[in-house]
């Protein structure tokens, strides 16, 4: 690791320590080490996949079409996903005191298991399916993907991944938990996003405006980087919060 970084991570730890609330605000790139490609980047799922069929409107009009789409970038991927190292770094902060909430776009559930309470899921879970008939929710889990598109057990409507799509509403207590967020923020913690999708990616700018440091984790710039970002700990999510972590919670030895 540069040296660079290693003043960087300390420089961040500071911060830390100094901030009476902090947001982690997080996308895609922080569980690109569990192994959930991210959206966007050489890998990005959307060069192999058209975001159409992520379309709320695509979606009611053709959900075999989009359903097959949806279960070969998720849910087949989302069951061998464990939380990776950033996860649980983020999991320690919020039990040492250290983080107030978590702010994530992502809805892969991986914040949850690594023990994070505080989270808001500003793009919904993929965890539940709603019937869009009769509401009822089911967990992911207790529905065959096997044949699509799947139908409610009860009244054989069609069945919908309890995360948003392109086009549909933010849901109310995320959206008023991010925008709290950012008005009371001393430091936002962005990891691992483009900041590309609207209106996510007002949030951190928000934040910057009310006066919060952004601190952001990523192997490259972002939409953010040159224009709001206070000091950017360039690396692996995964690799970045370990040494932020240790910085933060190993006792300094002493020098006597
Ligand atoms: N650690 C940290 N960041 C990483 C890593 C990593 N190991 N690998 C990639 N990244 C960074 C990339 O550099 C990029 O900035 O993660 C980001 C991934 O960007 P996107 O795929 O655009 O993810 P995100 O910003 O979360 O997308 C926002 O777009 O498709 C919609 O609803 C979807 O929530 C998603 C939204």
């Amino acid at each position: 690791m540069s040296n660079n970084l290693d003043r960087d991570i300390k420089e961040a730890a500071d911060m830390l320590r100094n901030s009476n609330f902090t947001t982690a605000y997080t996308g895609a790139g922080i569980s690109v080490e569990s192994g959930i490609p991210p959206f966007r980047g050489e890998e990005g799922l959307w060069n192999k996949y058209d975001p159409s069929y992520l379309e709320l409107n695509f979606f009611l009009s053709q959900p075999e079409k989009s359903w097959k789409v949806i279960k070969q970038i998720f849910y087949d991927f989302f069951d061998d996903a464990k939380p990776n190292a950033a996860h649980l770094a983020l999991a320690k902060m919020e039990k040492q005191g250290m983080l107030s909430r978590i702010i994530t776009q992502n809805i892969d559930n991986l914040h949850q298991e690594a023990g994070s309470t505080k989270v808001y899921e500003f793009h919904g879970n993929s965890m539940k399916l709603v019937c869009l008939a009769c509401s009822r929710v089911f967990p992911h889990g207790e529905i065959s993907l096997d044949h699509l598109p799947p139908h409610c057990p009860d009244c054989q409507g069609l069945l919908k991944p309890d995360f948003i799509f392109f086009g549909e509403a933010i849901p109310q207590e995320p959206l008023a938990a991010a925008y709290e967020a950012a008005s009371k923020s001393d430091v936002f913690l962005v990891i691992g996003t483009t900041g590309e999708v609207m209106p996510a990616n007002q949030i951190p700018p928000l934040a910057k405006q009310n006066g919060a440091k952004i601190i952001e984790v990523n192997p490259e710039a972002s939409n953010y980087t040159s224009r709001i970002t206070d000091l950017l700990l360039k690396g692996k999510a995964g690799e970045v919060m370990t040494k932020l972590e240790k910085e933060l919670f190993s006792a300094p030895l002493h020098d006597d």
